[in-house]
């Protein structure tokens, strides 16, 4: 049986957050909106309860979890110590879509660092997940609320359709405003190991030159993963409309055929304009992948300038894609 708390997202209902955080300390494993996506929380200090993530997501057990934090005084029950541009990072976008990570303590189990010596941490800025951070008091595990390798989710409803049934709770908070996953940062080499909702420009204001670590090198043990696919196959274009039209009309044919586009509009069996700033497009590219292989057999879907938050569209259209025109 999975419980579903609807919870108002601007004025959380006191009596349901704490419903999920009564859950979230016996062991149980509760879905929660964030700003940037949903995801399937877990007491991170319970390894009986990690386990219970990573089944219900189907997650290879060396890929880590991130462990959300509700206050900055956290910390040094979690990590080992705090570098000045930890720190510095930790000042500007605590809360908000950056992890860091950072050596951790003996208390964190392996289960959730996935073996490393290394944990990564995150304090989420969305009402409903701070005030069940806040009254759960402990650290809370949590992926992205996606069976692994699938788009991830940024409404309930996703999160209903992968998990219904699997976990105990899933916290209704209406839709993730970012709509792609955090940044996770490695201050001790100055490298971004997964773009995300805090732009590069954004953290190199604060700690100066950091570089976007490439697939050969990425120490992020999730990088190395097929990622945020729905089950159409999808093709990533990035070429001038007429020549898109023509490869869609071609593909018509013999399937079905989808285009999520952000500058040029298409005619195909489904087509969505994606909004009007590459915001909007954060925003709604997931849920487009879900409401789309639902429909079609092909998703072809518009690459953008890799700029700002562009870069995070980007690294995550080309993980879902299966082909580049
Ligand atoms: O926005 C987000 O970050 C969302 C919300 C729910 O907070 N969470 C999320 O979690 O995206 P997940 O598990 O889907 O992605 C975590 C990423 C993975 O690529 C993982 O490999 C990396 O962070 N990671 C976690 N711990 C790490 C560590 N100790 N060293 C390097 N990479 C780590
Ligand atoms: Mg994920």
């Amino acid at each position: 049986m999975t419980e579903i708390i609807k919870v108002n997202p601007s004025m959380p209902e006191k009596a349901k957050i704490r419903r999920a955080a009564q859950l979230l300390s016996q062991g149980k494993v509760v879905a929660f909106p964030t700003e940037t996506v949903y995801g399937l929380g877990c007491n991170a200090f319970d390894e009986d309860a990690v386990e219970k993530v990573f089944k219900a997501k189907g997650r290879p057990s060396d890929n880590p979890l991130i462990v959300h934090i509700g206050s900055k005084r956290q910390l040094p029950i979690l990590v080992s110590g705090i570098s000045e541009k930890e720190k510095k990072l930790i000042d500007a976008f605590f809360p908000g879509p950056l992890t860091l990570i950072m050596n951790k303590t003996g208390i964190v189990p392996y289960a959730t660092s996935g073996g490393l010596e290394t944990v990564a941490i995150r304090m989420p800025k969305h009402k409903v997940a701070q005030a069940i951070l806040k009254e759960a008091g402990i650290p809370i595990a949590a992926p992205s609320a996606n069976i692994s390798g699938r788009p991830s989710s940024t409404t309930a409803e996703h999160v209903i359709s992968d998990f219904m049934g699997r976990v105990d709770a899933i916290v209704d908070g209406g839709k993730s405003r970012i709509g792609l996953e955090s940044t996770v940062v490695d201050a001790s080499t100055s490298e971004i190991l997964r773009p995300g909702g805090i732009t590069k420009e954004e953290i190199e204001k604060v700690i100066g030159r950091v570089e976007i670590s490439t697939a050969s090198t990425n120490k992020s043990p999730g990088m190395k993963y097929r990622h945020y696919a729905p089950s159409a196959k999808v093709i990533l274009f990035t070429g001038r409309k007429k020549a898109i039209q023509e490869y869609a009309d071609r593909l018509m044919k013999s399937k079905k055929v989808g285009v999520i586009s952000i500058y040029h509009s298409f005619s195909a069996d489904e087509a969505r304009h994606a909004g009007n700033s590459l915001h909007e497009y954060a925003r709604s590219i997931f849920a487009l992948f879900r409401e789309l292989e639902e429909k079609v057999d092909v998703i072809l879907v518009e690459g953008v300038e890799e700029k700002g938050i562009g870069i995070a569209i980007m690294n995550r259209l080309r993980k879902a894609a299966s082909e580049i025109v």
